[in-house]
């Protein structure tokens, strides 16, 4: 379990004053200036040994990621971009780091923006969070009245703003080029790739897209070290993870634990246990919608980290554990998934245009007993022919829960096709 000197999100209950004066006593603000004064290499260097893999669901790491910017500032400008859109369901850990320790993330966004070679951040938030954006804008206020941040930022002779912009709403403007696009006043689509983002980003100009998690935590990184980071979790999932915990379990939470740590252990330590107990338990979704549930018998071993998630064919993404107890339809709530997915499908690529819709049909008619038996291999033959073969990852998002479904509970989508066809030759 992880202690609490090594914690690094201290008022991520809100407990505590989340203005300057109360976010300097618990260190944050601390000796910036001094990380400033190492260099722009070192940072990014040390961001590297950290071993911080993007919170944002992809775990690319982010010194690496900072690295891919030029070196040197050319005619076009530099800029970071900080994902707080948070649209995946499940998710919520983003919010209350914003909430009650906004100054965490404005620090974060000073030395990424330094490290980057960037003068101007764009904290891209999501229109809901109306209380989060306020509490930015007020923090951003308290550190430029303070000289933390403006002109000569820290007094290390870099300027640097930091803007909050307000999304309206589309869980697509989380895509990094779709949230790109949206920032530029334009409806919120992703870009092919390549060109990425640090080539050709916001404006045409080298851009780094990070989630707020990555950018939160810099600075204490920087402060204690990248070997403080990378000794905590394990090889390649390096560090601390702040999970939301929710669904059927005694008490929902958000937590922040050692990456690694065995899923049964956070719900069991953190989250009250299951509702009636862990034999309770059908499946937990472990990284937010878009990835493959598990059956009870994989969370009796699985961790939460990248690899052994990924070893278990789902994915750790936003670390969002959506817990679910015997009493659960799991058919019906793929198809409420599904449903979302076709919803919030940009339509730029047919696949995931046309086939969002056909799969959320077809998981409909699953739910009611009405499909073929057939149906289920055609189900999976469509989730296949998206994954993979669209702009952005949302078909593969939209792919995956339904492969999960039919890998993991395939006799019971059989069983509903059959006591249908049953009750209807009986009638
Ligand atoms: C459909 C879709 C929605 C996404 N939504 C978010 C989001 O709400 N927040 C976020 O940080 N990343 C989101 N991402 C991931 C971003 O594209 C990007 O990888 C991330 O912001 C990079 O930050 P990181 O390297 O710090 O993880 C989304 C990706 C996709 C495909
Ligand atoms: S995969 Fe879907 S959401 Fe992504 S660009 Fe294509 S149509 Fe739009």
């Amino acid at each position: 379990m992880l202690r609490d000197s090594d914690r690094i999100f201290t008022n991520l209950y809100g407990f505590h004053d989340w203005h300057l004066k109360g976010a300097m006593a618990r260190g944050d603000w601390n000796g910036t200036k001094d990380i400033l004064a190492k260099g722009r290499d070192w940072i990014i260097e040390e961001m590297k040994n950290s071993g911080l893999r993007g919170r944002g669901g992809a775990g690319f790491p982010t010194g690496v990621k900072w690295s891919f910017m030029p070196k040197t500032e050319g005619p076009r400008p530099h800029y970071l971009v900080i994902n707080a859109d948070e649209g995946e369901p499940g998710t919520c850990k983003d919010r209350e780091m914003m909430r009650f320790d906004p100054h965490k993330l404005i620090e974060g966004a000073l030395i990424a923006c330094f490290a980057i070679g960037a003068h101007a951040a764009y904290i891209y938030i999501r229109g809901e969070f109306v209380r989060e954006a306020e509490h930015l804008n007020i923090a951003i206020d308290e550190a430029r009245a303070a000289g933390l941040l403006g002109p000569n930022a820290c007094g290390s002779g870099w300027d640097c703003e930091v803007y909050v912009h307000r999304g309206a709403g589309a869980y697509i403007c989380g895509e990094e080029s779709a949230l790109i696009e949206s920032l530029e006043g334009k409806k919120g689509q992703p870009r092919l790739k390549p060109p990425f983002p640090a080539g050709v980003g916001l404006y045409g100009c080298p851009t780094t897209v990070n989630n707020v998690e990555s950018i939160a935590v810099a600075p204490t990184i920087l402060r204690r070290g990248a070997a403080w980071f990378a000794g905590l979790g394990k090889p390649n999932n390096t560090g601390t993870k702040v999970f939301c915990i929710s669904g059927h379990v005694n008490t929902p939470c958000n937590v922040e634990e050692e990456m690694g740590i065995p899923l049964k252990e956070l719900i069991e330590k953190h989250a009250g246990g299951v509702r009636g107990g862990w034999d309770n338990l059908l499946a937990v979704i472990p990284g937010g919608s878009s990835v493959p549930m598990l059956t009870k018998q994989q969370c009796e071993e699985v961790t939460m980290d990248f690899d052994a998630l990924r070893a278990m064919r789902s994915g750790l993404g936003t670390a969002a554990v959506m817990v679910m107890d015997k009493s659960t339809d799991l058919v019906r709530a793929i198809h409420r998934l599904s449903r979302f997915y076709w919803h919030e499908s940009c339509g730029q690529c047919t696949p995931c245009r046309e086939g969002t819709g056909w799969m959320s049909r077809m998981m409909g008619r699953m739910v009611t007993g009405d499909a073929e038996l057939s149906e289920i291999d055609l189900l999976e033959e469509i989730s296949r022919q998206i994954e993979g073969h669209t702009i952005c990852a949302l078909g593969d998002a939209a792919a995956w829960p339904i492969q999960g479904l039919i890998r993991a509970f395939r006799p019971e989508m059989e069983r509903r096709i059959l006591d249908r066809q049953a009750k209807t030759q009986a009638a």
